[in-house]
């Protein structure tokens, strides 16, 4: 969404109040605009923007996904399925496993044949303080039971894609070449193929998407950026067979911006012509508000965090610029496979849940905006996956034992949903920006209103976060060059922006749909304070 000033706003609402001598008055009391613009398309939207991540970490694996096939939670084939049902509504893109930092220290071969058999192993996340704290419990000592088959299954079981992290720290590029066969080779062709299907999966996984490391700059082995490309281009440059599988091998990227990191690995790359090696660049970034707590946090809070999230549009301008100064064929785009709101870790629903935190009206406002940023640059960003799924940093959902809830996250994946593979078009909005002074008492503003638009068909889905704590915004929206026919509105707003689900209150915070009367163009919508919304508008010519 291009974002006007307040000045261009006046001039284009009185201009369009001129046009239309009719809806002058309503121009007055819209204080906001939307225009949609249609004829304007940026590029498809990949569905693969609307990605998770599931991590050997805390309650992530074990209590969240996999509860096994003797638990008395329902599940399927050891999966819970109240997470299976939720997913599948949602059209999940690709599912990044087993890590973040734990794959660099992940064997797949611990996680394959009979369950039983499998190696019991101290999780990477351990520290010496959970020796004190914590039992002999899965998120310390990993058994291994959900491994490459299960994570499969898994995938198969939501329609989801699989995006599989490799070791790059801690097993040679041998053993990524077999965890390829494992997955992919023809049904009887190989030894692997016979262990995959003695592990019950006789035909092929088809896994496309390959991590080559995570965070090569830190945990993943502390490498400069000469180094990683170096490592990167031994694992990668395997490349046959590829099993009928058109692979994507993700090279790890920076932390937010680290331009450095970025400049740097490309200049190699580009050196030795290896962009052919390589699909997407991932980007990493987490927002936080100094004050880092998740549900008790005050007015400064809202805005800091809100503030530190939007950055993301400048990281994926500013890398992409970068990248393509040596990648000048646009080879590669960027996979932001690690993304969400980091808080203090006070608000866990289990001590077992490492990095467990709540998840209020403020996190999805977090999540749409940072969609909406997605979809305004389709040419650029190929995959994202927020971190992580279940019982972590800002997940979708939290489980204990019996116990599920859909957090305001999850809503808004669900609202988001119709953006997926459909066109997006530009768009312009004006509306007062937000100003806050932050702890150390300097001045800060933001957009008031922001989003994106995308076209199917007669289809247009227009998403808009309103950041404002307390005002309301009346707005006017235009759709340049169609005609009106209805508009439903979904909107995810809270009665107290602190709200947030419990297992005993699990839909305190959940969206709301409603018909929107439009019968006059541009028609006004009231974006209610702290929300976020989806207008589903039905266009003819
Ligand atoms: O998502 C938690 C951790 O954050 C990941 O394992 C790591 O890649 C990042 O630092």
């Amino acid at each position: 969404m291009t974002i006007l000033t307040r000045r261009d706003f006046v001039t284009s609402t009185v201009a369009a109040g001129l046009a239309l001598a009719g809806h002058r008055v309503r121009s007055r009391l819209a204080d906001a605009r939307i225009d949609v613009l249609v004829d304007e398309p940026i590029g498809t939207i990949a569905p693969e923007i609307y990605g998770h991540f599931v991590e050997h970490l805390g309650g992530v694996v074990y209590d969240g996904v996999w509860v096994g096939e003797k638990s008395r939670v329902p599940n399927v084939g050891g999966v819970r399925r109240a997470l299976v049902d939720a997913l599948r509504a949602i059209h999940p893109g690709p599912v990044r496993w087993p890590g973040g930092c734990f794959a660099d220290s992940y064997d797949w071969r611990d996680g394959i044949g009979p369950r039983e058999r499998r190696p019991r192993r101290t999780n990477f996340w351990i520290d010496d303080s959970h020796f004190q704290t914590l039992g002999n419990v899965a998120a310390k000592y990993d058994p291994n039971e959900f491994g490459t088959n299960e994570f499969l299954r898994f995938c198969r079981l939501i329609d989801a894609q699989p995006y599989l992290a490799v070791n790059l720290r801690t097993l040679p590029a041998r053993s990524f070449m077999e965890w390829v066969e494992y997955c992919n080779s023809p049904a009887g062709s190989t030894t692997l193929a016979d262990q995959r299907s003695a592990g019950g999966d006789r035909e092929p996984f088809g896994v496309r998407y390959w991590g080559i490391g995570n965070e090569s700059w830190g945990c993943g082995g502390n490498f400069t950026p000469e180094e990683y490309a170096a490592e990167y281009r031994r694992f990668a440059t395997w490349a046959v067979p590829t099993y009928g599988v058109k692979l994507g091998f993700i090279g790890s990227g920076p932390s937010g911006g680290d331009i450095d990191w970025t400049r740097r690995f490309f200049r190699e790359m580009g050196e030795r012509r290896s962009f052919d090696r390589m699909w997407g660049w991932a980007l990493h970034h987490y927002c936080s508000a100094p004050n880092g707590e998740a549900v008790a946090f005050d007015d400064t809070a809202w805005y800091d965090l809100l503030g530190s999230a939007n950055r993301m549009e400048s990281l994926i301008t500013s890398h992409w610029q970068v990248m393509g100064e040596s990648d000048r064929e646009r080879r590669v785009k960027l996979v932001v496979d690690e993304w969400g709101a980091w808080h203090k870790m006070t608000t866990n629903v289990d001590p077992t849940h490492l990095f467990g935190q709540q998840s209020t009206i403020r996190d999805a406002l977090v999540a749409g905006l940072t969609l909406d940023t997605f979809n305004r640059h389709p040419d650029k960003v190929a995959m994202a996956n927020i971190a992580q799924l279940i019982n972590c940093i800002q997940s979708l959902f939290l489980a204990h034992e019996d116990k599920f809830l859909l957090t305001p996250t999850y809503h808004v994946f669900a609202m988001y949903a119709a953006h997926q593979g459909a066109t997006a078009v530009r768009t312009e909005s004006s509306a007062p920006p937000v100003s806050w002074k932050d702890g150390q008492g300097r001045d800060h503003s933001l957009w008031g209103l922001n989003g994106s638009a995308s076209v199917k068909g007669d289809a247009i889905t227009l998403t808009v976060t309103n950041s404002h704590l307390t005002e309301p915004r009346d707005t006017e929206i235009a759709v340049r060059g169609r005609v009106v026919r209805s508009v439903a509105a979904t909107t995810l707003a809270a009665r107290d922006v602190h709200d947030h689900n419990t297992f005993e209150a699990p839909r305190t915070v959940a969206p709301a749909t409603a018909n929107v009367p439009a019968s006059a163009a541009p028609f006004v919508y009231r974006f209610p304070a702290a929300s976020v919304t989806k207008l589903e508008i039905t266009v003819g010519a």
